[in-house]
């Protein structure tokens, strides 16, 4: 079942992330997709402020990875807008955060989906005018699975084609 959600603004997809993050748990995968100005990073940064993090949250589209602490649980913000090979995710340790008892986010989620451990919820923000967005999420799915972040295909390779793998 898909929940859905209509966000007017800016502050209603922070403040849907915030009450989000008051249910996550350690080892928790939240994998968002979407446009380029959907809302991912705006809901990250409310993901942040649920989650009790004090530094501010911004879109790690050159590092790859920001880290988030000093909240309730470590918060990994990764942007995979770059990211198009299984070598890229080792090189910035993706599986390791994913085994680090903090709460992983992903934005451009569409470019790892084969990399996505099972657990992880999927949320899909969508433009639907200027400051509408629709924000779809499955609900009731268990969040705490076994996940399988090592075995699978490789992610997806989209964006660079210097890859000969892809
Ligand atoms: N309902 C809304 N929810 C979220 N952002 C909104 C909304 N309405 C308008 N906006 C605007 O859309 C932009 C969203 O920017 P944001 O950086 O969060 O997008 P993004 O999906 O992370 O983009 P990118 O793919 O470039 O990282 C902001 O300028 C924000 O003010
Ligand atoms: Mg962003």
């Amino acid at each position: 079942m898909v929940s859905a959600f209509i966000s007017n603004g800016e502050k209603e997809t922070e403040d849907l992330a915030e009450q989000m993050a008051a249910e996550l748990k350690a080892g928790d995968c939240l994998a968002l997709f979407g446009e380029m100005g959907a809302g991912k990073t705006a809901f990250v940064r409310g993901l942040a402020r649920g989650l009790g993090c004090p530094e501010p949250v911004s879109s790690p589209t050159f590092a790859i990875i920001n880290e988030y602490r000093g909240g309730r649980l470590p918060l990994f913000h990764f942007d995979m807008y770059r990211v198009s090979s299984w070598d890229d995710l080792e090189t910035a340790s993706f599986f390791d955060y994913l085994e680090s008892g903090g709460v992983t986010v992903t934005e451009w989620s569409e470019n790892i989906e084969a990399a996505l451990p099972e657990n992880a919820r999927r949320i899909m923000l969508e433009k639907r005018g200027e400051n509408t967005r629709a924000i779809k999420m499955r609900v009731g799915f268990p969040l705490s699975e076994p996940r399988n972040a090592g075995g699978g295909a490789p992610p997806q390779c989209e964006r660079k084609t210097e890859d000969p793998s892809c």
